[in-house]
């Protein structure tokens, strides 16, 4: 019989960390949203793991705001950023992620959070996850990614001669997101998602 503990992450874990989040994202729209060290923060973290047996299956990284707006949206009070949630593929379900968030809030509070923010690609699971959870979209904006001369041309052009764009990463803040989703082949709507949690 195994049991899955929720601690705080150590230095030691993160080649792990790295495995445990590239696998959790390879079947979502962050696919190639591939990190291969662990992401550091200049504001106070939380930074959580889930183990199971000497194994990191589940993470969770939080930037803790020391003043309002300077991380999250400028909106009252101190937020939080969930910059990483994610869990190993063949431990879904298991009740992981809201065992991490669980834990990230309560440490949250005592330090004065009131709010939580987190920003996602249009995927129904994970947005009706965090929705189940009480978190509310408050924001969204899409983004783009231009390949090929196809897509690019007309779009995008460079300014250094010889230099010539075969791909492209935008944000498209615009009202024609119709026109933005029959001009490019892939197009996420990046949403951002809000959790209160005055206690
Ligand atoms: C989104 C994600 C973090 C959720 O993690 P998870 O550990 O599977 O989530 P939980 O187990 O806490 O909750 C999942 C669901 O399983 C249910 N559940 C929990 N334990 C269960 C069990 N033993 N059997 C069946 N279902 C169970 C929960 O009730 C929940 O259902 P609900 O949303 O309908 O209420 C995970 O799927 C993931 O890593 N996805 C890829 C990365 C990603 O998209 N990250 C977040 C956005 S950037």
């Amino acid at each position: 019989m195994t049991s899955i503990s929720i601690r705080d992450y150590r230095a030691e874990d993160e080649e792990q960390w790295v495995r445990c989040r590239v696998l959790a994202f390879l079947d979502t729209p962050y696919f190639d949203n591939v990190l291969t060290s662990k992401e550091h923060y200049t504001n106070p973290t939380i930074e959580l793991v889930a183990e199971e047996d000497g194994v990191i299956i589940g993470l969770l990284d939080l930037e803790c705001e020391e003043t309002p707006g300077t991380v999250c949206s400028a909106r009252p009070g101190l937020g939080a950023m969930l910059w990483h949630l994610a869990v190993h593929p063949d431990h879904r379900r298991e009740g992981i992620a809201s065992r991490l968030l669980a834990a990230a809030v309560d440490k949250a509070r005592q330090r004065g959070i009131v709010r939580l923010e987190a920003w996602t690609r249009d995927q129904a699971t994970v947005q009706s996850w965090y929705e189940r959870r009480g978190f509310k979209l408050v924001d969204s904006y899409l983004h783009v990614y231009l390949d090929g001369g196809r897509e690019l041309n007309g779009a995008l052009r460079s300014e250094i001669a010889g230099l010539r764009p075969v791909q492209a990463f935008a944000h498209y803040v615009g009202d024609d997101r119709a026109g933005m989703r029959t001009r490019f082949k892939r197009v996420h709507e990046c949403s951002l998602y809000e959790l209160g949690i005055r206690g």
